[in-house]
């Protein structure tokens, strides 16, 4: 395999779960996405980043946004982690999302993370649970499995972490 770096940032602790799966799994370096420089990354052959999924939005991936430039000739992958269960047409919209012009074509995997309100901080608490309040008015049978998966993880602690949602993106490094 060739050389690799994971780059991650996680705020409870699920995308690093994954990215210490991955250094174990891989044997390349890893560090936060905060305190990578580019003059570092740049010298690695592949570049894995993981992100927490935000409101649709990838934790870190900014990162690569700002340096796609530089990157290009890297073999790169994408893994967001959220609490959603997976589902295929809400990860295409969320890959079209979030992987706009440079982007566009780079390789992204889901693993499905944790949800621990008791965690959280005042405001991810609050806004969860006013995103939950708006969903429950809902007809359940109208919901989107991010929407399912919001309300029946309402006032719980969930770790839905499992290292074969890593399969996918330790086949995509070996090719
Ligand atoms: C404010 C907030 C917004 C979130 N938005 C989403 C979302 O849009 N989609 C999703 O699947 N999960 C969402 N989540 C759940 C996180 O993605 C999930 O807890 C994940 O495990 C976080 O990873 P991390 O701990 O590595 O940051 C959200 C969580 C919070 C607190």
């Amino acid at each position: 395999m060739s050389k690799g770096i994971i780059l991650y940032q996680s705020k409870y602790g699920a995308t690093k779960k994954y990215a210490d799966w991955l250094k174990e799994a891989t044997g390349f370096d890893c560090i936060e996405t905060k305190k990578a420089d580019i003059q570092t990354v740049r010298n690695y052959d592949t570049i894995l980043l993981g992100g927490g999924v935000y409101a649709s939005g990838i934790a870190g991936l900014s990162f690569l946004r700002k340096h796609i430039a530089t990157l290009k000739d890297k073999k790169i992958a994408v893994f967001c982690v959220g609490a959603s269960p997976y589902d295929k047409t809400s990860f295409e919209a969320g890959y079209r999302h979030n992987f706009k012009d440079a982007l566009e074509g780079i390789t992204c995997f889901y693993c499905r993370g944790a949800w621990n309100e008791a965690a959280m901080s005042f405001s991810d608490r609050t806004l969860c649970k006013l995103l939950q309040k708006a969903v429950a008015k809902k007809n359940p049978a109208d919901y989107e499995p991010w929407e399912q998966a919001l309300v029946s993880a309402m006032g719980q602690s969930c770790d839905w972490t499992e290292k074969k949602y890593l399969e996918p993106l330790l086949n995509y490094i070996k090719e």
